[in-house]
């Protein structure tokens, strides 16, 4: 259920990354097995707990907003499921049957997720429904094709295409589904490329807005009254939900 590196190499060589794009990818998952550990502690780190608890608000009340007794979610790029596993267990408060899947590219971010209880399924963001095919073949684990609902949080400026991203999210939304993404406002602090492995420096709203409008037909996005802090720099954060 949880591949080695050589695996990895493997699987990205046959969802057809390119020579380069498999050793840019692999350098964010080497990143990311050393944050694995830390991960729920960076997130506390970063936000006050009362910020957490509004991303984690927003993100239940849209899926609300579906009014569905049962929803299977994808939370891609779930990382240590910090809050994968906060949103499910307010789903649950509110009545809701949820069954939730932590997508994610890191080995021990897979494995962090299964300790929580939240089924892991290793993947690339960028190809998400072909990443299940072969998880489902290799791992025979049955993960589903199609979501009611698609998260994403504090991931997005990580992704080394996001628009890509967001048509394999929507490929593998039911009808009538939605997408969340929650992640960091446009900055300047290049340093965060070295320091923080991220792709890009956050996005505007206009860009978000921009993107999201040439894969879906729905597009909201909107500042978040939080922010998050990275030692002494505050980064601002957007809301985005597609359907
Ligand atoms: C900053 S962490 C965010 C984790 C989690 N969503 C959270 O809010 O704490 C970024 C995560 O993205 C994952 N990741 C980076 N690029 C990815 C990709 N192309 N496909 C899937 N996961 C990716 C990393 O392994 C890492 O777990």
């Amino acid at each position: 259920m949880i591949p080695s590196i050589e695996e990895i190499r493997t699987f990205l060589e046959r969802l057809g990354f390119d020579g380069k794009a498999v050793n840019e990818l692999i350098e964010q998952i080497e990143y990311f097995e050393t944050e694995a550990p830390e991960r729920d502690d960076i997130v506390r780190d970063y936000l006050r707990d009362e910020c957490i608890e509004t991303i984690v608000n927003d993100i239940v009340e849209e899926i609300l907003k579906l009014n569905r007794e049962s929803i299977k979610l994808l939370d891609v790029a779930a990382g240590s499921g910090f809050f994968t596993e906060r949103v499910k267990r307010k789903l649950e408060e509110k009545g809701v049957k949820v069954r939730v899947y932590g997508f994610d590219i890191t080995p021990s971010m897979l494995r962090r997720l299964k300790e929580k209880g939240i089924t892991p399924i290793w993947g690339v963001a960028e190809k998400i429904g072909e990443s299940i095919e072969i998880a489902n073949e290799h791992y025979g684990i049955n993960a589903p094709k199609e979501f009611d609902m698609v998260v994403s949080t504090l991931a997005f400026h990580h992704f080394l295409n996001p628009e890509g991203v967001l048509e394999s999210m929507r490929n593998v939304l039911k009808e009538g589904g939605k997408v969340i993404i929650v992640d960091v406002l446009k900055h300047e602090h290049e340093e965060f490329k070295e320091t923080l492995k991220d792709t890009h420096l956050g996005f505007s709203l206009e860009e978000i807005k921009e993107m999201g409008s040439r894969v879906f037909k729905n597009v909201e996005a909107g500042y978040m009254e939080i922010y998050c802090e990275v030692g002494d720099i505050i980064v601002g954060l957007y809301k985005a939900v597609f359907a």
